[in-house]
């Protein structure tokens, strides 16, 4: 951090809150104790410099200085301490370029050159007082890197084209986008998620419903009634789901079905841990429409259909048949619809 000195002249003039700024200011003081409200410092400093144009003048720090009743000199040592004040004025439109290594490594160089190159000198102002640039240390967006923020706004993943675009765009009046200048969604990898690409994860196949603690023990009454059985199937479905692997034989027994769901009322398979609507529509086209169906189900049941959905031992490890046997009790008032 190179040292930063006051560059204004006028020392003695004067610099009075304005009613706006005496308003957020009091509302960031309010955060704190009394006793303690010089806490609110830098929030009011912030403030009075955009009150003033985007710089702190030597009586703008004195007025804040006398608001939170501090000594000047500690309003002094925090204003010449970040790099977020000015000391000195800035363009309407002013550059914070970030030089810190990631950024430095991804072409903050490169970017150091076009600011030069369109404003001046680091520190200068263009002649018409539109843009102003500084370098900064690290503003937090290094996964994003190269930045800068320009008054209040990231703009990343920045070349030296797309910097000189916006420096262009903002001081010909033109509105431009803040954040990210590839194409990505806000830090996600560069053209799209390359992780978490499972449907299951987002059709609700793997929601835990309210009734279910996973892992949990099943309730002692649950466990200890005798499982449902489902009435005999006049005739079975042997439809397979579209999305079952075809070439698969699964091992085990295949589960008895009915034809259709008893007195018309399909039960509400979803509300199994690990059930979604595309394993639910399997499971009724398997004649499967019950919680008691699935509470029944023999260990020979459960490795077929387990083979038959290519769950390598899901249905175990989310455990549906304690979940069924729960949801099945006349006391969940879920299922069991006789
Ligand atoms: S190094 Fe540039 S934002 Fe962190």
């Amino acid at each position: 951090m190179s040292a930063r000195r006051f560059q204004d002249p006028d020392v003695t003039g004067t610099f009075v809150l304005s009613p706006d700024t005496e308003q957020q200011v009091a509302w960031w003081e309010a955060k704190y104790p009394r006793e303690r409200r010089q806490s609110a410092v830098i929030p009011a400093l912030w403030i009075a410099q955009k009150q003033n144009g985007g710089w702190l003048s030597e009586p703008a720090m004195r007025a804040v200085a006398d608001r939170l009743g501090m000594p000047y000199i500690r309003v002094y040592e925090v204003a010449t301490f970040y790099t977020m004040f000015n000391l000195a004025p800035v363009g309407t439109w002013h550059v914070q370029l970030c030089g810190t290594t990631p950024c430095a490594l991804r072409g903050a160089e490169a970017l150091k050159s076009t600011c030069e190159a369109r404003i001046g000198p680091k520190g200068s102002v263009t002649s018409d007082g539109k843009l102003s640039w500084v370098e900064v240390e690290c503003l937090g967006a290094c996964v994003n890197a190269p930045m800068v923020q320009i008054n209040d706004y990231y703009y990343e993943d920045l070349t030296p084209e797309s910097l000189a675009g916006v420096l262009e765009d903002l001081a010909a009046g033109r509105a431009v986008k803040p954040g990210t200048y590839v194409v990505r969604q806000t830090s996600a990898p560069e053209g799209g998620a390359t992780t978490l690409l499972d449907d299951a994860l987002y059709d609700g196949s793997r929601a835990v419903p309210l009734t279910v603690i996973p892992g949990a023990p099943a309730p002692a009454t649950a466990a200890a009634e005798p499982v449902a059985t489902a009435p005999a199937a006049p005739e079975i479905q042997t439809k397979r789901s579209p999305e079952a692997p075809v070439d698969v034989v699964p091992p085990g027994d295949r589960p008895q079905g009915l034809a259709s769901a008893r007195a018309g009322q399909a039960d509400d398979l979803k509300l199994i841990a690990g059930i979604g609507p595309k394993i639910e529509a399997t499971l009724n086209s398997l004649g499967v429409f019950h919680f008691d169906q699935i509470a029944a189900w023999t260990r020979a049941n459960v490795e077929w259909v387990d083979g038959y959905l290519s769950f390598k031992g899901r249905i175990d490890r989310e455990d549906w048949i304690a979940q069924a046997k729960q949801l099945a009790s006349p006391s969940s008032g879920k299922g069991a619809r006789e």
